[in-house]
């Protein structure tokens, strides 16, 4: 019988599987480590080694290069007395055959007890979860999210007393392609951050990010214009709508009549041009340097970036008190190893809960076979891996606006969005662009449906349009929208 997933397992795949508690918790232990292990000329260092997770083993899955985050989580992993055995090398391991990425899961999870896996397709991670009976996190895949960079970035802000409540973060370079950037934004957002983008042209924030900032963690966008903003960054900051509660970074409440122009830039985070995500090679790319830095408002921002760097950062910021980014990678080990504590549950404490602050939203899930319908609209996402394709299925959160006039399928894989689509009925084998028939979340109503992403898809697969369904794409009516609040998720 074919191995399954066990819904109880504990994944890390996004930094919202995370909840507000659970990073505290995450970082408690890791202050803990530090203190216990300590390196005594290094406080950023663990030194020593315990024996906690002796009678445990990591498997890192790596199908991408990485320094930091396969050797940072192994050596976590020997920190705490466990074991790890690697595949580092897609190239010698049987991907090279052609095994699919769930087989090999189903595979691997039986002689290790946690996995991490990277991959440079968005949304591998989540299809591994979705075959593994052991805790999965992911190492970064594609330009997704890579959430156990963003607990180390979090945690040296944490360790350079700032406070992430009214923090005002720029962050600078290919916002598009760099999946640190989109774990990091939402936690930013979440701990009532103010977001500073500085974009390389062409690499802003992507729209469904920005649109999950505003929708889902309350931010609202500011003209930098105000006040005589600096030209020279992006035309918006994303700051929060309403007071956080959050107890992690508090500070005072943040003041909404504050200008965010005005104030000082507390951190800059750094990020490299993902060239292996892009086309193009050569690109015009900001380089932050000295003078770069020696403007008054970033006269006390600590320099943060998740490396490798490639000429963006130049190396005379090395020695500026500012720069924190070799630190930063050394918190990678100390933070995964409080993750793996958590996740296995050996430090007294187990992630197996949320506990309690930020917790990800419900949406109701419709699923339907790879062969049928419409596809993740993000053409790197998982879904679209030949050799996964027996694997994975065409499986969307149905997410309403909050007035319920609007509806968009997010992939449940890499969360992209698809807002244009239309719904069939295969009974009576018409189609509407009325979102209302999925809001009957049902598997057997799902069953008798079909989305495809356009009505020439619908037509050419032998439905016809119902007749008064002209509404706009994505739209329910009245029905829809009462429906939609009765599972609008927590
Ligand atoms: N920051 C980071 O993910 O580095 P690696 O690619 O070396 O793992």
């Amino acid at each position: 019988m074919a191995q399954k997933a066990n819904p109880a397992t504990r994944h890390v795949i996004s930094i919202n599987d995370l909840s507000d508690k659970d990073i505290e918790s995450i970082f408690e232990i890791a202050r803990a480590f530090l203190k216990e292990l300590p390196d005594p000329h290094f406080p950023y260092r663990i030194g020593r080694s315990s024996k906690i997770a002796s009678n445990f083993i990591l498997a890192s899955l790596f199908f991408e290069p990485s320094t930091r985050t396969r050797l940072s989580f192994e050596s976590a992993m020997l920190r705490l007395g466990g074991e790890v055995i690697t595949s580092a090398d897609p190239a010698t391991s049987s991907a090279a055959k052609g095994e699919s990425l769930a087989d090999s899961v189903r595979v691997i999870s039986n002689y290790a007890d946690i996995m991490v896996i990277r991959h440079p397709r968005d949304g591998a991670a989540r299809l591994a979860a979705d075959y593994s009976p052991i805790p999965v996190i992911n190492g970064g895949d594609g330009s997704h999210e890579h959430p156990t960079q963003t607990l180390c970035d979090l945690f040296t802000l944490t360790k350079k007393n700032k406070q992430l409540k009214n923090l005002k973060v720029a962050i600078s370079g290919d916002l598009r392609g760099s999946r640190t950037i989109h774990s990091f934004v939402y936690a930013l957002a979440r701990f009532g951050a103010t977001i500073m983008p500085m974009p390389a042209k062409g690499m802003e924030l992507p729209a469904h990010v920005g649109e999950r900032l505003r929708e889902e963690f309350g931010c609202q966008m500011v003209s930098a214009q105000k006040g005589g903003g600096d030209p020279s960054i992006d035309a918006l900051y994303v700051t929060p709508k309403e007071p956080h509660q959050q107890s992690l970074f508090a500070g005072a409440e943040i003041n909404l009549d504050s200008d965010v122009v005005e104030q000082k830039v507390d951190a800059v985070y750094v990020t490299r041009f993902q060239k292996e995500r892009w086309q193009e090679k050569d690109q015009p790319y900001p380089k932050i340097d000295r003078k770069f830095l020696n403007e008054p408002k970033y006269s006390e921002a600590s320099v943060l970036h998740p490396l490798p760097r490639v000429g963006e950062l130049d190396v005379s910021v090395d020695t500026d008190r500012r720069a924190v980014y070799f630190e930063q990678a050394a918190y990678g080990v100390p933070v995964r190893m409080a993750l793996i504590s958590l996740l296995l549950g050996i430090k007294g404490k187990s992630l197996h809960k949320f506990q309690g602050g930020f917790e990800r939203k419900k949406y109701p899930v419709y699923d339907q076979p790879r062969s049928v319908g419409i596809h993740c609209v993000n053409t790197n996402c998982i879904v679209h891996d030949p050799m996964e394709a027996q694997y994975v299925r065409n499986k969307f959160y149905i997410i309403g606006s909050d007035d319920g006039s609007r509806y968009k399928l997010r992939c449940v894989y890499c969360e992209s969005d698809a807002r244009r689509f239309v719904v069939a009925s295969k009974k009576n084998k018409w189609f509407t662009k009325n979102a209302t028939p999925l809001l009957r979340s049902d598997d057997q109503h799902f069953k008798e449906l079909v989305v495809f992403a356009n009505e020439t898809d619908a037509l050419a697969n032998g439905f016809h349009s119902r007749r008064g369904s002209g509404e706009s794409p994505g739209a329910a009516q009245e029905g829809g929208k009462r429906r939609a609040k009765s599972h609008g998720g927590s």
